[in-house]
């Protein structure tokens, strides 16, 4: 299977002020497409020739799974942003939310904490597992909660290269203004 660029479903410019027209060209067009061209030529002649990725996910290790860690974590956070987004889920996945943290309103702060607490590359989620109970996993490098049998339903990325040019070193500062852009109706469908 030959893996392609996930199409943004929003114009490069859409997310700006929280996210710059130039970060996105970076991360969506030169560093996500560098993880899709790299997994295309590593899988060639291997098991995971024809594999979907949440099975490459699952079973590789090494640059393979690196690399398909890496596309899976960018098509999911690439695509639950919308210029239009921002205000609380609702729903059930509201109610597994407040079940598991007291309110929205705690969630975001620990969610904030978990990614300020990161050390390194790597990636906070909120992820549901088996009962539909939901929890925030951290991940280094190109970790998804998938790996654990959990599902990633929200992800934010907190490598350098989602934020550098945009907020320089506020890690912190990043991550309180992603909250403006998320598309709650796309982290539903995902719960
Ligand atoms: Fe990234």
């Amino acid at each position: 299977m030959k893996f392609e660029l996930v199409k943004l479903p929003y114009s490069t410019d859409a997310l700006e002020p929280v996210i710059s027209k130039q970060t996105i060209e970076f991360h969506h067009g030169k560093h996500l497409q560098t993880y899709v061209n790299n997994l295309n030529n590593l899988i060639q002649g291997t098991k995971f020739e024809n594999a979907d990725l949440e099975t490459i996910v699952k079973e590789s290790d090494g640059a393979i799974f690196n690399n398909a860690g890496q596309i899976l974590n960018h098509n999911l956070y690439f695509t639950q942003f919308s210029p239009t987004g921002g205000g609380k889920p609702s729903g059930k996945l509201a109610t597994a939310i407040d079940a598991a943290y007291g309110s929205f309103d705690n969630f975001q702060k620990e969610f904030e904490t978990a990614g300020a607490g990161l050390f390194g590359s790597g990636w906070v989620w909120l992820a549901k597992d088996k009962e539909g109970k939901v929890l925030i996993t951290k991940e280094a490098n190109a970790g998804n909660p998938l790996a654990k049998g959990l599902t990633p339903l929200l992800g934010f990325d907190v490598w350098e290269h989602a934020y550098y040019l945009d907020y320089q070193n506020r890690r912190v500062d990043h991550l309180k203004e992603l909250w403006k852009i998320i598309d709650w109706k796309v982290v539903e469908t995902r719960y």
